[in-house]
């Protein structure tokens, strides 16, 4: 008898934990994005001074061998805070901020920052995964996430997964400033209604 394929374990990873495995995490990250290499080493610093935000926590996947296949992370958002700015300016510049119909996307909200699943680990739901785990219990009224509107490799499927979890648009083709891609802010009000059962 053969044994099953042993499985990846999910995992809540600490500040001290993320920067044990941070060379690891931001490889999954520049694998799934299909970013140069160089990517990864201009964001250290970024990372790691995001784990010391208000709110900050991560999950990620790790596989029998203990190295990570998968990263997620976030943490409060709020006023000061260059990605909230520049958000608040978008949604200025289109008026949404006056408009009745539409939520008050950035009072209250959980900053969905990062969620990678690495290429040959893709498509078996170990995003939903992350992304379940670490929304759960958040205690915010909203999570708000970017993404490309059109990503290099890869195209829909961080869009397949965001609707199938009935994130709305924020935000469409928005321009961060010093990034010449489009991208699209989406949201959801939080708790995310429970998984389906799959059979
Ligand atoms: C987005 C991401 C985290 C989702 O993780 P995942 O474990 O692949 O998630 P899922 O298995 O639920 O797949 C999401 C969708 O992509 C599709 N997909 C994933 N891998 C696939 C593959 N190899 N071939 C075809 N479709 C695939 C799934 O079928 C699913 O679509 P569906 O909802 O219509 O069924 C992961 O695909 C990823 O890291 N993508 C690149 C990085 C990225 O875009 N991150 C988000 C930036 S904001």
């Amino acid at each position: 008898m053969t044994a099953a394929p042993a499985r990846p374990r999910l995992v809540a990873l600490s500040s001290v934990e993320l920067a044990d495995h941070l060379g690891e995490a931001l490889d999954v990250y520049v694998a799934a994005m299909g970013y140069p290499p160089g990517t990864a080493r201009q964001r250290r610093n970024l990372w790691l001074e995001h784990t010391r935000r208000s709110g900050w926590r991560s999950v990620g996947w790790m596989d029998p061998g203990g190295h990570l296949i998968g990263i997620a992370y976030g943490y409060s958002g709020g006023p000061g805070q260059w990605w909230f700015e520049e958000v608040r300016r978008g949604l200025a510049a289109r008026g949404a901020a006056r408009d009745p119909a539409q939520p008050d996307w950035l009072h209250d909200y959980f900053e969905l920052t990062e969620l990678h699943v690495r290429p040959d680990a893709q498509g078996s739901r170990l995003g939903e995964g992350m992304l379940r785990a670490l929304l759960a219990g958040v205690g915010h009224r909203m999570v708000l996430l970017s993404t490309p509107e059109y990503a290099p490799r890869a195209p829909g499927r961080a869009w397949r997964l965001y609707r199938r979890l009935g994130f709305e648009d924020v935000l469409r083709d928005h321009r961060f400033t010093g990034d010449s891609r489009p991208f699209a802010v989406l949201g959801r009000t939080l708790p995310l209604p429970p998984a389906p059962e799959r059979g």
